[in-house]
């Protein structure tokens, strides 16, 4: 996309031909438009391979993203969305959901000093979006405040391009290779480190969970590494569990102090936590 300004793909075009658009965002080989059209309301999530740098290998994966998730949306029985390809990768949308995300929401509990007790109501929105998804048989794999959209009527999980669970068509597939290394469970962080990949599963996302809502309700991350340090390294302070002594108020501090335990079956499974929040 150098020089020029991004545009949607022909073929996405053609699908919504949208009466208005507007990028949302545009990093890592992924490009989000919000588009309103007469077929609807939607977001439009476009892929492209991330080239080689001094400092960073070539990352082809990003181009099939979109369409892997849309294969997810399939498998998970969603309707209104569409995924395929174009010239550098592939595409998806998927109803576009209104609302602010959860670190958002809880700005204002987490800058007063000390951090006021966040809305049980909201958190609990989120645990049964990630409920939703695990009673289906799916690990998310990418559990992050960015990703908790609290709608009015609703909290949304977005983001499954790295959700597995059932089959992914062959051609869209890919290994998982960890998320942001912020959430990211010591199980996860050490197999990444060890071989490049690992496995994405629920207990993990439970970690990923407690990690989102600890540093959306205290501005907190749970693990205690420098913001400009290596990835590697970063990954290494949480394989080895360097968790920050930092709690959230209310009962919700024990409940994510439980979710972040090192080791996975010591973790509440999503209905426990929910049972506790409720
Ligand atoms: N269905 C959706 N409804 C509303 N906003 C969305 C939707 N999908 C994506 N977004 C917005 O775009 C951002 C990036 O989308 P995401 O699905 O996380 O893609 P990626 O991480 O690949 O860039 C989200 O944080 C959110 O702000
Ligand atoms: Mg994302």
């Amino acid at each position: 996309m150098a020089g020029s300004s991004p545009e949607l793909p022909i073929v996405v075009l053609d699908a919504l031909m949208p009466t208005a658009q507007r990028l949302v965002v545009n990093r890592r080989g992924s490009m989000v438009w919000e588009v309103e059209s007469h077929r609807g309301h939607y977001a439009v999530k476009v892929g492209y391979p991330i080239e080689a740098t001094a400092d960073w290998p070539a990352q082809p994966w990003t181009a099939l993203a979109p369409a892997r998730e849309g294969a997810v949306l399939h498998r998970l029985g969603f309707d209104d969305f569409a995924y395929g390809e174009w010239e550098r990768g592939t595409w998806n949308f998927q109803p576009w959901h209104e609302g602010p995300d959860l670190y958002q929401v809880w700005e204002p509990c987490r800058r007063r000093d000390p951090p006021i007790e966040p809305h049980a109501a909201v958190a609990l929105g989120c645990v049964e979006a990630l409920a939703e998804l695990h009673a289906k048989g799916w690990a998310h794999g990418d559990v992050q405040p960015a990703h908790f959209i609290i709608g009015p009527d609703r909290t949304h999980l977005i983001d499954l391009a790295l959700a597995h669970g059932r089959h992914v068509p062959e051609g869209y597939d890919f290994p998982f290779r960890g998320c942001l290394v912020h959430y990211e469970a010591p199980e996860i962080a050490r197999s990444v480190l060890a071989t490049g990949v690992a496995e994405s599963t629920q207990e993990a996302d439970i970690y990923a969970l407690g990690a989102t809502l600890l540093i959306s309700a205290t501005g907190w991350r749970a693990v205690e590494y420098p913001d400009d340090a290596p990835r590697a390294l970063q990954r290494r302070a949480v394989a080895e569990g360097k968790r920050r002594h930092v709690k959230a108020p209310g009962a919700l501090g024990e409940l994510i102090d439980a979710m972040l335990s090192h080791a996975p079956e010591d973790r509440p499974t999503i209905y426990e936590v929910g049972k506790a929040l409720s």
